[in-house]
């Protein structure tokens, strides 16, 4: 976490309300495998990292709330007693949902000022929107004293994503954003939203990001569908989710859905095996066979459930020339966002610095590095 940015988030914070808030911080995240698979009840293997979004927040005695992105120097008051969603796309639906949900719950809050930084761009497939609500939801219960857990403090962002962002996420990244701990990498149930962490040292290697700084528009569209399409062959198959399913299941209906449909629930059977298979890998120290796991999730990612990009596959074919490079893919929901690279130590800077070239060359934009460490969930922050 950046002391430089909480302290942002505070000067501006005073200089606006004039008063002293609270501080939280709440993180990002990276996935080191198990893609699409949350919201099948699937396997994932996530790990909140150093940068996010820093909150500053306090009650409010002026009749009215207001919420403050300072990197968008953008401000809004609204009443508690009103909310709905605002036009889709619009930063406060993060900050409204949550408070909406809230609500639902039964759990009375009062007005309250909020201001918020970040040091993750959106769009970067690192979850910056989770990180968002998580803050918003720490800083209210603290504030107001709810009682909330964090499970159920998740499951109010997550709904927050769901009814007022309008994107039917799964669970991976508010649980991760919440949860995370310092130098480890939370192996997640996400049927029982449960979590085994694994201390991560790769020795001379590490995990390196590199951002395409593109975010294609539909992603949230095709997100939802795909969400859809899985769920609908769980129910030709009269189970669960597809974390029930095997391959051979899969066979059983083959020719009752699309080929299209039928690729997608094979990625994700066999990703929530690699996710396993990921685990078992580095509890062995087993680098290679992380890698390759790695590369096999970017391949089904691109070919079978058709969420990557030119840009995302691009830099996964620098990495596969580098045999440096032990595994790379595409991370969280696709369609832009950051390639997550298994590195060697020796190597990163160097093929930063190639990959980068040859990005620019190719698409005429920069990309962007990011060497990340593995850090505490959502807290609060003393002074
Ligand atoms: C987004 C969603 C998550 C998860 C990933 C893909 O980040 O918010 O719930 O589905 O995509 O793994």
């Amino acid at each position: 976490m950046s002391a430089t940015l909480i302290n942002a988030v505070k000067t501006k914070f005073i200089e606006t309300f004039k008063q002293e808030p609270i501080l939280v911080f709440s993180p990002g995240r990276i996935n080191i495998i198990g893609e699409h698979t949350d919201y099948n009840d699937g396997f994932v293997f996530p790990a909140a990292v150093d940068k996010g979004i820093a909150a500053a927040i306090q009650k409010s005695d002026s009749g009215t709330s207001t919420a403050y992105a300072t990197d968008k120097d953008s401000k809004i008051e609204f009443a508690l007693d009103k909310l709905k969603p605002s036009k889709e796309g619009n930063w406060e639906n993060y900050v409204f949902g949550v408070v909406a949900e809230i609500q639902n719950r039964n759990k009375t809050i009062g007005n309250f000022n909020i201001a918020f930084k970040g040091d993750i761009p959106g769009g970067a497939g690192m979850s910056s929107s989770a990180a968002l609500e998580n803050s918003v939801v720490f800083g209210l219960n603290e504030l107001f004293n709810l009682g909330l857990t964090k499970h159920e403090m998740i499951l109010i962002s997550q709904k927050a994503e769901h009814n007022y962002v309008g994107v039917n996420c799964g669970i991976m990244d508010q649980y991760a954003s919440m949860f995370g701990i310092e130098n480890n990498a939370l192996l997640l149930d996400c049927r029982t939203v449960e979590s085994k962490p694994y201390e991560i040292d790769f020795k001379d290697h590490q995990l390196m990001l590199i951002n395409t700084n593109v975010k294609h528009s539909l992603s949230d569209s095709a997100y939802n569908d795909r969400r859809s399409a899985c769920e609908s062959i769980a129910k030709l198959l009269n189970i669960k989710a597809l974390r029930d399913a095997t391959e051979a299941d899969l066979e059983t209906v083959k020719d009752k859905v699309t080929p299209e449909n039928y690729q997608k629930a094979l990625y994700v059977i066999q990703e929530n095996e690699r996710a396993m298979k990921a685990s078992k890998a580095i509890e062995d120290n087993d680098l290679e066979t992380l890698g390759a796991l790695i590369y096999g999730s970017h391949n089904g990612l691109q070919h079978q459930y058709k969420v990557s990009c030119d840009e995302l596959d691009f830099l996964v074919d620098q990495a596969k020339a580098n045999k440096q490079v032990l595994g790379a893919r595409m991370m969280g929901g696709g369609f832009g966002g950051c390639t997550i690279n298994l590195v060697s130590k020796k190597e990163a800077k160097a093929f930063a610095e190639t990959a980068s070239i040859a990005y620019k060359k190719e698409f005429n934009k920069e990309c962007s590095v990011y060497f990340i460490k593995l850090s505490e969930g959502t807290h609060l922050v003393t002074q």
